[in-house]
C-alpha cells in the first residue's frame, strides 16, 4: 500500500500534453485523464463518439508534496497556458490525499526497451536486452524523475544529440541543462563527450542522474549537480535543455553564455506554435537554425552559436 496526493484539474483536452509537462517540473510523478471521452481504442486522434473539448488530468505527487504551492503555481500558470489553449485553458477541481494499491508500479509495463535515434535505444533495468552492433543502449531508471525516452521532446533531443555528435569535431563538453534523469547527459557521455554535466533545480532528479550514470557507468564522464545555471561557469561544446519554451526564452542569455563559439544548442520541450518565437529570441542572441523537428504537438530546435571555436 502507498499513499500519494493527487490534484485534479479540468482542462482543453489539446492542453493536456502542456500541463502533464508542467505537473511533471513540479514534482508530479505520474498523470492520468479521463479516457472514457476518448473513442474506445483510447486514441484521442481518433475519437468515436467525438470526445468532448474539455477534460480532467489528475496529477499523481509523492505524499510530502505541498500542494498548496502546486496549486498557487498551477495558477500563476494559467495565464501561460491561455497564450497558447485559449481563456478557458485551465481551472483547479480538487486535491486529495489517497491510497494505492499498486498504481506506482503500472506504469512501468509501458517503460519497454525502444530504439529511439539512429543508434540509442533506451530500457528500463528490469528488461533485458540483447544489442546489435553499433547500437547504443541506455539503461534508464527514472525514479522520480523526467526522462526515459517516451516522451516526444526527450527524443527529439536525442535525435539531435545524434546528429551533433555526428558532425565534426566531436562535442567534447556538454552541458545537459533541466537533466531529470540524466538521459541526455549520459547519453552524451556514451557517445563520446568526454565530460558532460547535468544540471536540474530538483535534487531527486539529481541523485536519480547519478545513479544512472553510475548504471551506464559513465560516472567518469556525467556527473548531475543543483548548481544554477547562473553559477555556472566556462563554456560547452553542446548544450541541451529540454523545458518550456518560457524557460528556454527567460533564460535565453545564460544559456548561450555557456556555449563555445560555432557550439551546438538543442532546445526542446517547446509548444510548436511557440518554436518561431524561441528561434527568433535565441537568434537575437547570436544563434543560427541548424535543424527543426516537430512531433505531436511538440517541437525541438537545433542551433549553433556564431563564430568558430577559439
Ligand atoms: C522536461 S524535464 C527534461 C528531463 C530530461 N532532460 C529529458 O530531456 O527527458 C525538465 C527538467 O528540467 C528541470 N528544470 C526545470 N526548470 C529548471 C531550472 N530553472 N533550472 C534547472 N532545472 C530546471 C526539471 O526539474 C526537470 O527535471
Amino acid at each position: 500500500m502507498t499513499r500519494w496526493k493527487s490534484f485534479t484539474v479540468e482542462t482543453r483536452r489539446e492542453a493536456v500534453d502542456a500541463l502533464s509537462h508542467f505537473f511533471t517540473e513540479h514534482g508530479a510523478l505520474g498523470m492520468a485523464y479521463d479516457e472514457r471521452l476518448f473513442g474506445p481504442e483510447g486514441d484521442p486522434a481518433d475519437p468515436l463518439p467525438p470526445p468532448e473539448e474539455v477534460t480532467r488530468l489528475t496529477a499523481y505527487f509523492p505524499w510530502e508534496a505541498d500542494l498548496h504551492s502546486v496549486k498557487q503555481e498551477f495558477l500563476d500558470f494559467l495565464p501561460v497556458l491561455a497564450e497558447s489553449f485559449g481563456a478557458e485553458a485551465g481551472s483547479f477541481v480538487s486535491a486529495a490525499e489517497i491510497t494505492d494499491f499498486g498504481w506506482a508500479e503500472k506504469w512501468k509495463e509501458n517503460f519497454k526497451p525502444r530504439r529511439l535515434g539512429r543508434r540509442i535505444t533506451v530500457k528500463p533495468s528490469w528488461e533485458p536486452y540483447a544489442p546489435s552492433p553499433g547500437e547504443v543502449v541506455l539503461t534508464i531508471d527514472p525514479g522520480q524523475a523526467f526522462g526515459t525516452g517516451t516522451h516526444e521532446t526527450t527524443r527529439m533531443c536525442l535525435q539531435f544529440l545524434e546528429e551533433a555528435f555526428d558532425a565534426a569535431p566531436l562535442p567534447l563538453r556538454v552541458l545537459d541543462f533541466g537533466t531529470g534523469t540524466g538521459i541526455l547527459g549520459i547519453a552524451a557521455a556514451r557517445l563520446g563527450a568526454s565530460c558532460a554535466v547535468g544540471i536540474d533545480v530538483d535534487p531527486k532528479a539529481v541523485e536519480v542522474a547519478g545513479e544512472n550514470a553510475r548504471i551506464n557507468g559513465v560516472e567518469d564522464r556525467f556527473y548531475a549537480a543543483t548548481t544554477p545555471l547562473s553559477c555556472m561557469e566556462g563554456r560547452y561544446d553542446l548544450v541541451l535543455a529540454n523545458v518550456l519554451a518560457e524557460i528556454l526564452i527567460d533564460l535565453k542569455q545564460e544559456i548561450t553564455a555557456r556555449m563555445e563559439r560555432g557550439g551546438w544548442l538543442v532546445l526542446s520541450g517547446i509548444l510548436a506554435e511557440k518554436s518561431d518565437w524561441v528561434e527568433k529570441e535565441y537568434e537575437t542572441a547570436g544563434c543560427r537554425l541548424a535543424g527543426k523537428k516537430e512531433d505531436g504537438q511538440w517541437a525541438a530546435l537545433l542551433l549553433r552559436r556564431e563564430g568558430t571555436a577559439p
